[in-house]
């Protein structure tokens, strides 16, 4: 049975790949290159020793998603990475956000609902709930109006996954991750962001490298214990290790609902400052770094509760953010040949 892994040479794609053909599935990625590069195939060949076929592919392009299906027509699992991510970029262009995460999700869905039974499993977000009252953060709490168009892609994704499985044969999982860090242990594969980096991990390395002067702290002034904002960090291959779970549960017909939301994260929120003391532990390298007005969007707190996931999926994050950290700065400094 063959999984397609659209995205699948992007960050969390070609780390889900990497499990996924370690728990022995046979693997089609399909991705455009927009953000990413075909020399991550062999990383993943470095791993796992295996080599996933590869479609060079842009999803917007209906008629390429239907030829794919007519040749690869054993694919009944499919893991859904491929879309648009930058916050920032979204707001500047939202049509382009709009068109590249909807009508991707629309042409795949529409190919999986002509086979007898589909499992999908999809790349949504915690961006979903905004500000959640209430920390650490549960499925049911309620999704709330869209901070950028980014997250309304998500938002709305859901909504037609929903909405699509409930008269298919289509059965869906949505997993709801928090802040995916880290790069495999290997340091075969990790985070190749193209440009200035917009998120925090990448940006704190670079800068421990010397390719940024120093990292730009958004906000010193949350309700926090050390007034800089909170998230929930969680290592790469922890997240990549759910998403076969995910798609074994589906296969497998253990899913209690046509389709089931998850979230993701380690259940400890970390702030800003932690996450550089956590850097500067595991480098031996001083950050350098200042405090800057807060960043337009950005939420205080956001952490996971974690129970679901760990009992219903029967998956629960095990890497720390030391590890996450240290994978990160051997990555960083493989990648500019350090
Ligand atoms: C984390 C914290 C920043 C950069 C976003 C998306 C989310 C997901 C993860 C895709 C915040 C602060 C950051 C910097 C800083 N992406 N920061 N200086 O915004 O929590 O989440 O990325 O799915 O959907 O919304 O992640 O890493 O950008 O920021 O101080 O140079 O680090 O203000 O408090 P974020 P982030």
């Amino acid at each position: 049975m063959k999984v397609l892994v659209t995205g699948g040479l992007g960050f969390i794609g070609s780390h889900t790949v990497v499990e996924l053909q370690n728990e022995g599935f046979e693997v089609v990625i399909i991705d455009n290159l927009s953000n990413s590069s075909e020399d991550v195939l062999n990383g993943i060949t470095a791993i796992t020793g295996k080599t996933p076929l590869f479609e060079k592919l842009d999803l917007r392009e209906k008629t390429a998603v239907q030829d794919f299906f007519k040749k690869h027509n054993d694919v009944t699992g499919v893991i859904h990475f491929a879309a648009s991510k930058a916050v920032g970029e979204s707001v500047e262009q939202p049509l382009l956000y709009y068109e590249n995460n909807i009508s991707s999700l629309i042409y795949l869905l529409q190919e999986l609902q002509q086979k007898p039974e589909a499992s999908f499993i999809f790349s949504s977000s915690c961006t979903v709930y905004g500000q959640a009252e209430k920390m650490p953060i549960t499925e049911d709490a309620p999704v709330q109006l869209a901070m950028s168009p980014y997250g309304n892609t998500k938002q709305i994704g859901e909504e037609i996954i929903t909405d699509t499985a409930k008269v298919t044969n289509i059965s869906a999982i949505l997993l709801r991750y928090f802040n995916p860090v880290g790069a495999h242990e290997s340091v075969q594969i990790g985070e190749l962001p193209l440009g200035v980096p917009q998120n925090l991990v990448p940006f704190i390395t670079q800068t421990g490298v010397g390719l940024r002067q120093e990292l730009s702290v958004f906000g010193n002034d949350y309700p926090t214990p050390d007034g800089t904002a909170v998230r929930d960090y969680i290592h790469v291959v922890d997240l990549a290790k759910a998403h076969v779970i995910a798609l074994q549960r589906l296969l497998n017909k253990k899913n209690l609902a046509k389709v089931e939301t998850f979230n993701l994260g380690t259940g400890k929120g970390s702030s800003v400052l932690e996450v550089i003391h956590s850097f500067e532990k595991v480098s031996g390298k001083k950050l350098p770094y200042k405090m800057m007005p807060r960043r337009e969007g950005d939420i205080t707190e956001a952490y996971a509760n974690t129970d679901k996931a760990n009992n219903v999926l029967g998956w629960k994050a095990e890497l720390s953010l030391d590890k996450a950290m240290a994978s990160a700065w051997e990555w960083e400094q493989k990648v500019r040949n350090k």
